[in-house]
């Protein structure tokens, strides 16, 4: 399949090499590919440059071209970023395609704030998924992947066998059938259908959880399995 890949991010790089793998037609979009192939490495990340050079068969271009050519679309970019970088790609891009958002609404940490605990730009009555879904609303939106780290986002199996939880949420079931068939193809066994997109408010809110969780542990690598 042809799939579009909005940010360029460890989750784009992570999400983009393996449906590369899996033998997709991935194309990555960014504001501005001449910057982000010029970005140099960071305490955090390698350069990007360097980890295209992995992945030379992945194309890297504008967020419009990116989801133009795309017949599915992961929204891979910072929550304060998504809106605008969907607004780039286009509405009549995104207009009957899948958009699989896998992004979280962390509000950016400023001087006065880096002590503070996470906090998230929407909760409660209102997700980003959902102003996503009102902004393009002929894109089919999905939430889901946002609940786990990239270390097991495509692969599961890294943690645990791979006995955990992913989630889907939307309200075009056509959509979340494709996404539901991907996640299978990435080796989940378990993913939970949470019905419409309201429940993307839980499993953006879920994640104010997952930050103390992984600072208590020292770890990212773990996930939510439900047991009844
Ligand atoms: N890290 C994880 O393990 C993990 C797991 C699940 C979900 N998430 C979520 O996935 C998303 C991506 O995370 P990440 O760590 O890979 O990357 P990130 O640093 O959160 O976001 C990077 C991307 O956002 C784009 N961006 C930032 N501000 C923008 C703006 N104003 N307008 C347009 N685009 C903008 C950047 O565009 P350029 O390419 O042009 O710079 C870049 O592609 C986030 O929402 C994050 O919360 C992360």
């Amino acid at each position: 399949m042809k799939i579009g890949i909005l940010g360029t991010g460890v989750v784009g790089q992570t999400l983009a090499a393996r449906l590369d793998e899996l033998g997709h037609s991935v194309t990555m979009g960014t504001r501005d590919v001449a910057a982000l192939m010029a970005r140099p490495a960071t305490p955090r990340a390698p350069a990007f440059s360097d980890w295209h050079k992995q992945h030379p068969q992945v194309q890297v271009s504008s967020f419009a071209e990116a989801a133009a050519q795309s017949e599915l679309i992961f929204n891979c970019t910072s929550g304060v970023g998504s809106l605008p970088a969907l607004e780039a790609a286009g509405a009549h891009n995104l207009a009957d395609k899948t958009l699989v958002d896998v992004a979280n609404p962390f509000q950016p940490r400023t001087a006065q704030s880096v002590n503070d605990p996470p906090a998230l730009s929407v909760c409660n009555t209102d997700s980003l998924a959902e102003q996503i879904q009102r902004a393009f609303p002929e894109a089919k939106v999905v939430k889901s992947l946002n609940t786990v780290n990239t270390a097991l986002m495509g692969t599961p199996q890294s943690v645990g066998g791979g006995d955990h939880h992913i989630f889907v949420c939307g309200n075009h079931d056509d959509a979340k059938a494709q996404v539901t068939e991907l996640l299978a193809s990435f080796g989940w066994k378990h993913i939970l259908d949470l019905g419409d997109l309201t429940a993307a408010r839980g499993l953006e809110m879920v994640m104010l959880l997952w930050m103390r969780l992984r600072d208590v542990q020292g770890t990212s690598l773990f996930n939510f399995k439900i047991v009844r």
